[in-house]
């Protein structure tokens, strides 16, 4: 089979890397990828938030299966655009990925789906903003209704940064805090039936032991060795099959990957947020992990099928990604400072050096982003996954890179949520 990737960072150099690997992959493409994704597919230089240009390449280039990586072009309707000719897309319509698009849309959707997560309000007033602090107290959680890239979302014990950050988004989502692990449970999902794939854990903060503001991934390992074996099976009953089945209900049945933010709690497994895709960096390891070929398996979901599908398998070991992100990020970013030694960490056994924001300047990989790099290992377990992959970023070096030194560290299942609450 043909396959297209759409996007441009890490998610979609991992998705390249394991399409490429599957036996039933013939070809991958990508739009309009980066330097990275390069070295394992055809670059075409189309515009990701472009539908009716995303869909001509497809035909052209006879893909059998489009897979869309970030959430813009899915809530832009992307994938609505690939489907209409009759082409297997891998991504929800812009009506079903509304789940991610509008955070108030997706606890309409829990609340509806009897799914558990945060109590929470809808407030576009300042004073709508204060009752909703008032009512859970502190640590006030407070989100920006609209997509924010992983940034929208202000955790904090102090009431008027809580109010400062409602004012600058308009309307907001105030909820309850959850306090627990944090964990991503990716679904893929064919509109009626889900397979979970292996939870993973994303250290979301910019510094180690989880200080600093939230940035969009700053590491993430799998698997989860504390948690309870039967964690995707309770969240595919609890949360996925719940969700779809009250999207189909709605008559916007969801097709793609279901990322399910949770927060292991006392009482069980809370959704934090719904996402319309993959999660980067922590569908890395994942990916690493997985031992099913990734294209029949978002082939078998695009179409419908995954009645039919076996379960995917996972290898032994874990893998252990770790990002190198630019100065100033995740406020700023800077551009254009000269990389080395890409090329000697990837050589490493077991390791991949994943492209996010990288560009070629005559001839020299330069840094193109926020999150520039990501350091992915295998290994025989965590610690030994995690030993390699810093070994192999040590091998790195820009301007300005910033890393955290803590990734996968024990204690394992550390909190970012809680350690919001310095
Ligand atoms: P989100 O964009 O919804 O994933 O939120 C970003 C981060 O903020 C999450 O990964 C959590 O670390 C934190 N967060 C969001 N909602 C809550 C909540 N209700 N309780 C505690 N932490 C939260
Ligand atoms: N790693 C978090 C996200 O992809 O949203």
């Amino acid at each position: 089979m043909t396959c297209l990737v759409i996007g441009t960072g890490g998610r979609e150099h991992a998705l390249a890397l394991a399409l490429a690997q599957d036996p039933a992959v013939a070809a991958v493409h990508a739009a309009p990828g980066n330097p990275g994704i390069a070295e394992v597919a055809t670059l075409h230089p189309v515009d990701p938030m472009d539908g009716v240009a995303v869909a001509e390449l497809a035909q052209r280039l006879g893909a059998d299966l489009v897979v869309v990586g970030p959430e813009a072009p899915l809530v832009a309707g992307v994938a609505d655009a690939v489907r209409a000719r009759g082409i297997a897309v891998f991504g929800p319509s812009r009506a079903a990925a509304r789940l991610e698009g509008s955070k108030a849309f997706s606890k309409e959707v829990m609340a509806a789906a009897g799914v558990p997560t945060a109590r929470a309000f809808t407030c576009t007033t300042p004073e709508e903003t204060a009752a909703a602090l008032d009512e859970f107290g502190a640590p006030y959680v407070v989100k920006d209704d609209a997509l924010a890239a992983g940034k929208g979302v202000v955790v904090t014990r102090d009431r008027d940064e809580a109010l400062a950050h409602a004012a600058a988004c308009g309307r907001v989502v105030v909820e309850e805090f959850l306090d627990g692990p944090e964990v991503s449970l990716f679904a893929v999902c064919d509109g009626e039936r889900a397979h979970p794939l292996q939870p993973a854990q994303d250290f979301k903060r910019i510094f180690d032991g989880g200080r600093g503001p939230n940035t969009g991934g700053m590491g993430s390992y799998t698997p989860l060795g504390w948690a309870r074996p039967d964690l995707a099976q309770n969240v595919l009953d609890t949360v996925v099959t719940p969700t779809l089945d009250e999207m189909n209900r709605r008559g916007e049945p969801f097709v793609g990957c279901l990322y399910v933010g949770l927060a292991l709690t006392g009482s069980g497994p809370r959704v934090i947020e719904f996402n319309c895709r993959f999660g980067d960096p922590d569908i890395q390891p994942v990916l690493a992990q997985l031992e099913t070929g990734l294209g029949s398996l978002l082939y078998a979901a695009a179409r419908g099928r995954l009645a039919e599908t076996p379960a995917p398998t996972f290898r032994p070991g874990a893998a252990v990604s770790v990002v190198l992100a630019s100065a100033g990020y995740p406020e700023s970013s800077s551009k254009g400072d000269v990389i080395s030694g890409v090329g000697s960490a990837g050589a490493l056994e077991g390791v991949d050096v994943i492209h996010a924001g990288t560009a070629l300047d005559g001839g020299e990989l330069v840094t193109a982003g926020g999150r520039v790099l990501a350091v992915r290992a295998t290994g025989s377990n965590v610690a030994d996954a995690r030993a390699r992959a810093y070994a192999a970023a040590d091998l790195i070096s820009f301007a300005g890179l910033q890393r955290r030194s803590d990734i996968a560290a024990e204690p394992l299942g550390v909190v970012e949520g809680a350690s919001a609450t310095e």
